[in-house]
């Protein structure tokens, strides 16, 4: 291809890119598969690479991967940024209707457009003939932050406008909320608290924290979207009116909310208003209420604005969703899998028309970080359907009674020990009346003890019931009790005993694996077994004995010792040898599966970790290299191998596929 040919094809491939790009992240329905969209990709980045000098902004390879800042640049904006007047109630809504009546005389004839009003970042993005060029925040509605290379990692945010029957300005202002779903909310802050770090009070601060990250990087990991609503600057083009604006941006590939509705007088926008607070819980982002503008921009323009806000708009909000009550007591709830969360016992108190009478805590380092006492006055909040949370103290209020929260050192539901691990507590009993449904489920499962017939309903009944309290209880069951159970025959009941007596000459993996030791899985249990060759002498261990297998870290190494050190776990374990459970011999160690073998592993793998399967391999005395030679004997190809699977087809080496291998360390 010559220069111009590779221009062109380039310019294709980016409109091509683009548009998929817009199908998925905006209308949420994909044209292509996602493998031909990264053949699309990988296709223009390789030509990009052999063309550097043909790299614009806009190309979608220009996402991430932008250096880290030292510091933001500012960035005037061209028109300025407004912000709302607020109301409350109906009356002020109808007031706001009065005062516009009033500005355009009585026979001026408007609509409103009613949006919901997205709790999130405000920003203001610049595009010159269809190319994104800068974007910035607010800031103080004259001049915001240059937040240019975070805003390209948001991946519905266009780049480069698609092709329209409205030709593109050649400048326009178009102003937009930058937030995180409820959901991804969520999970950053589960994984903050995994990792130690402080958690973000609200997704809107978790949006404004993610959006102003100096490292680019940072802000590509937290899953931000983004709503446009509004003008600033427009020149080479003409609306006439809001809705049709946001129509026309619509189509040139930018995401409007689809909630955003023309009322033709002040009362469709209280009933809207009721519409949208009756469906707030059901939006996958948090809103805090209702923006109601003036349609026209002529009449816009006539009404004008004062100093903070236009005249020709209004924010209606929710009641206010925080309130200040008493922690009268802090407890602890033990979850399903064991994980200890205080809970702040509140004095009842209505939240945005609820009563709470209790609120999370989350763990230790955020009651430390907010400093949150027993007796202290807080502030609570009900985030839509997120649950409620003290959001802090205040300090001024106290009295010196308050009490410092300290964490029990048994479990507060059956007194076991309970550990620590980074910002978790753990109760470490296997009977723990909170964790035993899951535990049964889990010893019953197939990979495990493989108890055909002991499905999750039976096995809430029976806990429920108080018939099984511990994992032995299982042997001990009787025909004719069970068959007394809600949908439980005779025949079942008959079945079930047989398959609990099957399962009680097994392996010794499958039952390591069976106890539900945490990061025990299917693979560590077989390295446990093979290593250790009897429960026996496995309980007897230390965490340096564990750590001299390969393929034992140090975090499960000290799972298992914690394990074994709880003498409930010890007692349930005699108890099912004493109703008859027998470890079959293994056979002796045959030597390691992998011996002398080289493997490279290519591609996508679903299962593991390169890391992993790496260390997988090298338990078994096999070896993991990273390119492939006629000496490799396998190559492990996953999804999307590239070239090393081409050269593994030139060299005639064997290729096997993620499950092949899987069932190679399982035989
Ligand atoms: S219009 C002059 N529309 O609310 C018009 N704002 O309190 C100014 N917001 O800074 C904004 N959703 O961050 C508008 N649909 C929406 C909005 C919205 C959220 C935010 C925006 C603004 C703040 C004003």
């Amino acid at each position: 291809m010559n220069e111009e040919e590779i221009k062109r094809k380039i310019e294709a491939l980016k409109k091509e890119i683009n548009y998929h790009n817009y199908c998925y992240y905006v209308l949420d329905s994909p044209e292509i598969p996602d493998a031909e969209y990264d053949r699309l990709f990988r296709e223009l980045k390789k030509l990009e690479e052999e063309n550097p000098h043909l790299i614009t902004p806009d190309s979608p390879t220009q996402r991430v991967g932008a250096a880290p800042l030292e510091e933001f640049n500012r960035i005037r904006h061209l028109t300025r940024l407004f912000s709302l007047d607020d109301a409350f109630s109906e009356g002020e809504v109808l007031e706001f209707d009065q005062r516009i009546r009033k500005g355009l005389g009585k026979n001026v004839e408007f609509t409103y457009v009613a949006e919901p009003k997205i709790d999130g970042l405000a920003v203001n993005l610049l595009y010159e003939n269809g190319i994104f060029v800068s974007g910035a925040t607010r800031g103080d509605g004259e001049v915001g932050e240059d937040i240019t290379q975070n805003l390209k990692t948001i991946r519905s945010l266009t780049l480069h406008m698609l092709d329209s029957d409205i030709p593109h300005p050649s400048r326009i202002e178009i102003r937009g909320e930058v937030y995180i779903s409820k959901e991804d909310f969520i999970k950053l802050n589960d994984e903050r608290i995994a990792a130690g770090e402080p958690i973000f009070a609200n997704p809107r601060n978790a949006a404004a924290g993610s959006l102003r990250q100096l490292d680019p990087k940072i802000t590509a990991s937290r899953s931000l979207n983004i709503y446009l609503y509004g003008m600033g600057l427009c020149e080479g083009i003409e609306f006439l009116n809001h809705y049709d604006f946001l129509q026309t941006i619509k189509k040139w590939g930018f995401r409007v909310n689809p909630e955003i509705k023309i009322c033709h007088k002040i009362e469709d926008v209280l009933e809207y208003f009721k519409y949208i607070e009756n469906k707030r819980n059901e939006l996958e982002y948090e809103i805090d209420g209702v923006v109601v503008k003036v349609n026209e921009f002529e009449l816009q323009r006539l009404l004008g604005e004062k100093t903070r806000a236009p005249r020709w708009a209004l924010a209606i909000k929710f009641k206010p969703e925080e309130a200040l009550t008493i922690v009268e007591d802090i407890t602890v709830q033990v979850g399903r899998t064991g994980i200890l969360t205080p809970v702040a016992k509140l004095t009842p108190v209505n939240v945005g028309g609820v009563e709470i009478s209790r609120a999370t805590l989350h763990n230790l380092d955020e009651i430390r970080r907010k400093d949150i006492r027993i007796g202290d006055t807080v502030t609570v909040r009900r985030a839509g359907d997120v649950i409620p949370e003290v959001v802090s103290a205040i300090k001024s209020k106290r009295t010196g009674k308050e009490k410092i929260f300290e964490m029990p050192t048994a479990c507060p539901v059956c007194g076991a020990h309970i550990i620590r691990e980074g910002a978790y507590f753990r109760c470490t009993s296997i009977s723990c009346p909170a964790q035993i449904k899951e535990g049964i489920k889990h010893f019953a499962s197939r990979g495990a003890m493989d108890i055909e017939g002991l499905g999750d309903k039976l096995v809430d009944q029976l806990v429920e019931k108080e018939i099984v309290k511990d994992l032995a209880d299982i042997y001990f069951l009787k025909a004719d009790k069970l068959a007394n159970l809600e949908r439980m025959g005779k025949k079942s009941a008959e079945n079930l005993i047989k398959a609990i007596e099957r399962s009680k000459r097994c392996q010794l993996s499958r039952f390591i694996y069976a106890l539900g030791i945490k990061l025990v899985g299917e693979y560590t249990a077989k390295l446990l077994a093979d290593n250790f060759h009897s429960i026996e002498n496995l309980k007897k261990k230390t965490e340096e004995e564990l750590l001299e297998i390969d393929g034992i870290g140090p975090e499960v190494a000290s799972s298992i010792v914690n394990f074994f050190k709880e003498e409930e776990n010890l007692r349930v374990i005699e108890k099912m040898f004493s109703a008859g459970l027998v470890i079959e011999k293994t056979e002796a160690k045959k030597g390691r599966k992998f011996e002398g073998k080289s493997f490279v592993f290519t591609g996508a793998l679903k299962s593991f970790t390169r890391e992993e399967a790496k260390r997988i391999v090298e338990a078994e005395g096999g070896k993991a290299s990273s390119s492939v030679s006629k000496k490799t004997d396998y190559v492990v190809a996953g999804e999307d191998a590239g070239s090393k699977l081409d050269k593994a087809k030139e060299l005639g080496v064997t290729i096997i596929s993620e499950d092949e291998f899987i069932e190679m360390i399982n035989k």
